[in-house]
Order: C-alpha cells, then structure tokens, then sequence
C-alpha cells in the first residue's frame, strides 16, 4: 500500500474534465492496483444524490474499461457533496467529511481554483494535505506567480502537483528513454546537427461543447503554453544524473528559462486561426463563432502556432516550431527532428529525398526514423527508407499515470512552479501581440489543414 492519502476529493466534480478523463483515469489507477487505498469524495455546485453521483462515476470507471473489484469498491461507496469551494464554511464542511490525509484534486476553471484556494487560506488544511491543480495554471503570469505565493503558505512546494496529462503519456515518457539510454542519439541532439524541430498536435475535434473554458482560452494556452513547452522541454533538456524530481525537474526548467520566442519578435514567430463551417469524417461542422457560448468578440483562435528559440549552447540557432489546432483533418501528433544535411554529399550520388528525420509520434505511438540509403536498382541513386517501430499502449491512460503520482505524493510528473511561471513568461509577448491585433486571425475550413496560405 502506498501510504499517505486517505480521501480523494475531487472539486469540480460534475465537470466534463472530471467525467471524460479524470475518472477514467483514476479507475484505470485502482485497477491497476498500484497499492493506493483511499475513499472517494465528488464536489460539486450542482444538487446530486449519492447513488446518481455513484452512477456517473461508475459510468465514467466503465469508459476506462476500468470495472475490476478494486474500481467497483471505489465507485460504490464514494460519495457526493454539494458545496460552492470559494466559500470558507462550505470548504470547512469538505475537510471535515474527509478520513485520513486528503488529496484535494482542483478540476476547476482558473479563476475558480484561484478563488477557492484564497478561501482555503482562511481555513487551513489538515497536515500532509496534498493538492493536485489543473491546467490552465491562473490565466497569465502575473496570477500564476500569485497563485503560487498563496499556495506555498498552504502545503510545501512538494505537496502541490501542477497537473499537466502530458507528462504522463507514455510516448514522451520514451522520449527520456530513447534520448538518456540510446549514445547514438546524444551525440546529435544539438545545433551542430539539428535544422528544425517540429512539436505539433493537430486534432481532429472540435469544440465539443467546451465553449465556457476554450472561449477564454485558446489554442495557445490551451495546448502550447502548457502542453507542447513542457514536451518541448523533455526533448530539449541537458541529461538528468536520475528521474528523481529535483533533477527531472530542474532540468526541465532550464530549458524553459533559456525559452524567448523567436528573434525576440512575437508578430513574426506567431500565427493564429480560427476555423469556420466545414465538416470531418462525414459530420458537419459548425463555424467556431456560431458554436454555442461563444463570444465572437473574443477573437479566439482555435490554431495557433509559435517558433520559439533556446538560446543556450546546445541549441542556439535552432528553431523549435509549436503548433497545435483543432477541427483540422488529421491528427497529426509529433515531435519531428529534421536533421542537418551531410556537408558534402559524393559526385556520382543522384536524387536528394532531404535530410534525415525522426519523428516521434504520439498517435498512434511510434518512433520512424527517415534514413537516405542507396536505392534499388541502380545504386547511385539515393532513396529514402523509414524504420519503424510501434510502442505497445501504456498500462493506463495517462491521467492514471498523473493521478498515480498525486496520490503518492511522487511529484516527478507534476509541473513545478518555476516551470509554470516560465510557460506564461515565454508566451506572454505572443498574447500581447494578438491582444493588439498586430497578428492578423486568419481563418480555415474546418476539415482542412489549416488557411491556405499557410501552406
Ligand atoms: C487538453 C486540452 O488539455 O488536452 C484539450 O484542454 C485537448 O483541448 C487535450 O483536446 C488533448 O489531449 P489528449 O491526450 O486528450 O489528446
């Protein structure tokens, strides 16, 4: 067993964050058996019994495929409280249900998260409370670093686990592996071989009746604030001497603080786009702006994309391109690192298919490596070939993997403040830029790759 949580309390537990992934996840987790032992308790502003709340989490279990004895425990004997968490007496009347040390998991918008944990400093937390926070991580850089002050006077930096689902998907998972127990690849990880780095995560979905959250956020700090920078930072950082959290971590944020976008120029490194009425796989699509609960004054892109540079010595000079949409017409999910060309290629060769490329995809999950060999027929003539291999699927989704962490108070996975502030550091000229307008908002069919003139 591992020791320490006693009572999950997940606030925000009506959501759909809490419905689609969280408690999927968890029940992913319990069947696993990783040897937590805890009870479950759902928080939410809405009026529900226990047994509908019992139901929704049973429901939710099963779309895991999570329906082991360990789960059923789980789900039939959790319970439901109806609480508004920015309210100091209700919060005390949360802690006082709990048994044991509590974990109490925020599936909250920002804002509220913020407002609750302000209330929460009135009442105070049981010893060893630990906290689990969901991304966005406040809504620019000024209220992550207050929220960061405020929750250090809660529970120690060690207690608090930044929620990022990333980091617990098995495929940047393999991204230490290839790059720290593979000599091949170090030897070329830097400007000296490296042209371009590509991390892209195109969907296919759509808005998908999120329009209260996504119309606040964007495609910019939904996915590259916190997403991509922080895959970008695993595939940037110097070797850890262990995966411990201090090192990891710290490792991590070194690439972050050596982050600036590109040129220093946000209007030139940025793009952004909406998509309008279109459809994919058969479905009709609706125009972004004609979606229900969406302020077309807001101008919110639904695909943006961001070339930042380290400047450090490893990778001065190398653009690392983000970019990530939704409603586009495919799922193209990738970290591609595009080689250098060899300095001199032999007279005689003929044919060029272009440098050499890995590509590390995170749908389906896979590692290719484009090679240039001699091809058949005529051995003069240069041809491209790709080795590949498939990963096997992780043993849980990977807000198993994340929820595994917070529950053992393992923060290896989690984001550390330092690395959160430098996230909205990095892209806070970007946001100034288009706040402006001095970035045009293009727009694009959904089911298309993205404007044309883009291409
Ligand atoms: C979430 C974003 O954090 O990540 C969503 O809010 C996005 O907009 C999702 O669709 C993508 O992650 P995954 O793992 O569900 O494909």
């Amino acid at each position: 067993m591992v020791d320490g949580i006693g009572t999950l309390v997940i606030l925000g537990a009506g959501g759909d964050l809490a419905k689609r992934l969280l408690l999927p996840g968890l029940g992913q987790l319990l069947d696993a058996d990783r040897g937590h032992d805890f009870r479950l308790i759902g928080v939410g502003f809405d009026e529900m019994t226990d047994d509908e709340w019992r139901a929704r989490v049973a429901d939710s279990f099963a779309a895991g495929e999570a329906t082991g004895p360990r789960a059923r425990a789980v789900a039939g004997e959790t319970r439901y409280l109806r609480a508004d968490v920015t309210k100091p007496d209700d919060l005390r009347r949360i802690l006082a249900s709990v048994t044991g040390v509590p974990a109490l998991y925020f599936a909250l918008p920002p804002k509220v998260t913020i407002a609750a944990c302000a209330a929460l400093r009135t009442v105070g937390v049981p010893k060893g409370t630990v906290l689990g926070l969901e991304k966005p991580f406040g809504t620019d850089l000024r209220s992550a670093q207050a929220l960061n002050r405020k929750l250090v006077t809660l529970v120690p930096e060690t207690h608090i686990h930044r929620v990022d689902h990333f980091l617990g998907k098995s495929t940047v998972l393999n991204l230490l592996g290839l790059r720290f127990a593979n000599r091949i690849f170090e030897q070329v990880w830097s400007s000296e071989h490296v042209e371009r780095v590509d991390i892209r995560f195109d969907e296919t979905l759509a808005l998908e009746g999120r329009a209260g959250y996504y119309d606040k956020a964007g495609a910019l700090v939904d996915m590259i604030q916190s997403h991509l920078l922080l895959v970008m930072a695993i595939v940037a950082m110097e070797p850890p001497s262990s995966l411990d959290a201090e090192d990891l971590r710290g490792a991590m944020t070194q690439v972050l603080r050596a982050t600036r976008v590109w040129d220093g120029d946000a209007v030139t490194a940025s793009r952004r786009a909406r998509y309008g009425a279109g459809s994919i796989d058969g479905h009709k699509i609706p125009a972004y702006d004609k979606e229900p609960g969406v302020d077309p004054e807001l101008a919110t892109e639904t695909l943006a994309e961001v070339t930042v540079g380290i400047e450090n010595w490893r990778w001065a000079g190398v653009p690392f391109h983000l970019r990530s949409g939704k409603a586009l017409s495919d799922k193209r999910q990738e970290v591609v690192i595009t080689f250098k060309d060899v300095p001199h290629r032999p007279y005689g060769f003929t044919g060029n298919p272009g440098p050499a490329c890995l590509r590390i995809s995170l749908n389906p999950d896979s590692i290719e490596l484009d090679l240039n060999i001699n091809g058949e027929g005529n051995p003069f003539t240069i041809d491209r070939v790709r080795l590949d291999v498939n990963f096997a699927a992780g043993e849980m989704a990977p807000y198993g993997e994340v929820l595994h962490g917070v529950l053992s108070d393992d923060p290896t996975l989690s984001v550390r403040a330092d690395a959160v502030e430098e996230c909205w550091r990095i892209v806070a000229p970007v946001l100034a830029a288009w706040r402006k307008n001095d970035v045009p908002l293009d727009s694009y069919r959904a089911g298309s790759t993205g404007p044309t003139a883009w291409r």
